[in-house]
């Protein structure tokens, strides 16, 4: 297969991880027979620096026209602390999501028995965690009309019924796919986009039988996740409430470093890791790729290379079983890798089995 990639390494740490997605791609090309063809393009604070949008045209357009994009971080504090700054580099994030629309966003939370310790979980509790959460990722407040003076602010949480049956329609074939189980997660006792949700479940649920369907309120949701995290199979929800429970699943499996994301909608779809830029971190070789080497595997099995995706899975269980680990979920005493040792080492063992 020939895929044309285009490739958004963003800011912080991003580079550094997404230099490790490529050689990971590449190896997976080399031994399976396929030709990757890669465009770099700008964007987050490093493109604003350079030409003063997150999300420049000629991005867009790269990304347009690629198989799938592989995509790093965004994020500098520079902005952080500024409620005042005009662009920031979270909108280009927003604008690629809402240009490519990309509807759903598919996060797994899955946990890795030799880390099972670095769960700020029980380890018997975590054991077996194994859930999808879907969300919904270009309507709600993140897009909603927004206001803001001195006085008074508001967000918009809208949705209409085509945003929301499609987005349940993702969760529904997921669950077909997986053990069959959808948690809809909402807030339907306040919300009213949330009873909106909940009813237009309720009417797609007879079309699903085999699926058993269970709504949950988002704070019981955000609760039952930490008391029982093997209780989830898959979970849709919408923008928002999507975007704090996966940051606390991701916490889930011990490191935030190792959980990938998939976001597919209308045209291109996006691979990326779900943590952030970690501008802390930027140039000392000590992030962890596996999130984004993981959502290299994720990239070839949307394009249905099962083989491919799973070798990329056996390097990276390969790499830590074999304490090849950087350094927040390395052992005690063992050797030093950085970002490039853990990329190299999973490139050559994906070479060599
Ligand atoms: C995420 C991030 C983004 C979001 C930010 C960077 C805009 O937190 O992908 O979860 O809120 O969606
Ligand atoms: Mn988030």
């Amino acid at each position: 297969m020939r895929l044309n990639i285009a490739v958004l390494p963003g800011d912080g740490i991003g580079p550094e991880i997404s230099e490790q997605g490529v050689n990971v791609m590449n190896a997976v090309c080399q031994k399976f027979g396929h030709e990757a063809h890669y465009k770099y393009a700008i964007c987050g604070a490093d493109a604003i620096d350079k030409v003063g949008d997150p999300f420049p045209e000629e991005t867009f357009r790269t990304c347009e026209e690629a198989d799938a994009v592989l995509f790093s971080a965004v994020g500098d504090p520079r902005f952080d602390n500024d409620p005042t700054a005009k662009t920031r580099p979270e909108q280009g994030l927003l604008a690629m999501r809402k240009k490519l629309g990309l509807f759903a966003n598919i996060r797994p939370v899955q946990t890795f028995k030799c880390l099972l310790h670095k769960s700020p979980l029980r380890a018997e509790l975590v054991d077996g965690a194994d859930f999808l959460c879907i969300r919904e990722l270009t309507g709600g407040m993140y897009f909603g009309e927004k206001y803001q003076d001195n006085d008074m602010a508001y967000d918009t949480n809208k949705y209409t019924r085509p945003e929301v049956e499609r987005i349940l329609r993702v969760g529904f074939e997921y669950a077909m796919r997986r053990r069959k189980h959808l948690t809809v997660v909402d807030k339907a006792n306040v919300l009213a986009s949330s009873r909106l949700w909940r009813q237009i479940a309720q009417e797609m649920a007879p079309r699903y039988p085999e699926v058993t369907t269970d709504y949950m309120y988002v704070d019981n949701a955000a609760m039952r996740m930490i008391q029982e995290p093997t209780f989830f199979d898959v979970m849709v929800t919408e923008n928002t409430f999507g975007d704090i429970l996966t940051d606390e699943g991701s916490c889930i499996s011990g490191s935030m470093g190792l959980l990938p994301s998939a976001s597919t909608g209308e045209s291109t779809p996006v691979f990326e890791p779900i943590h952030g830029s970690w501008p802390q971190a930027k140039g000392l070789n000590i992030a962890n790729p596996l999130a984004q080497i993981l959502s290299v595997a994720m990239l070839f099995e949307y394009f249905g290379l099962k083989e491919e995706g799973a070798a990329v899975r056996r390097a990276v269980d390969a790499s830590l079983d074999a304490n090849v680990r950087t350094p927040e979920i390395q052992v005690e005493g063992g050797a030093r890798y950085g970002t490039r040792e853990v990329g190299a080492w999973i490139a050559d063992y994906i070479r060599a089995h």
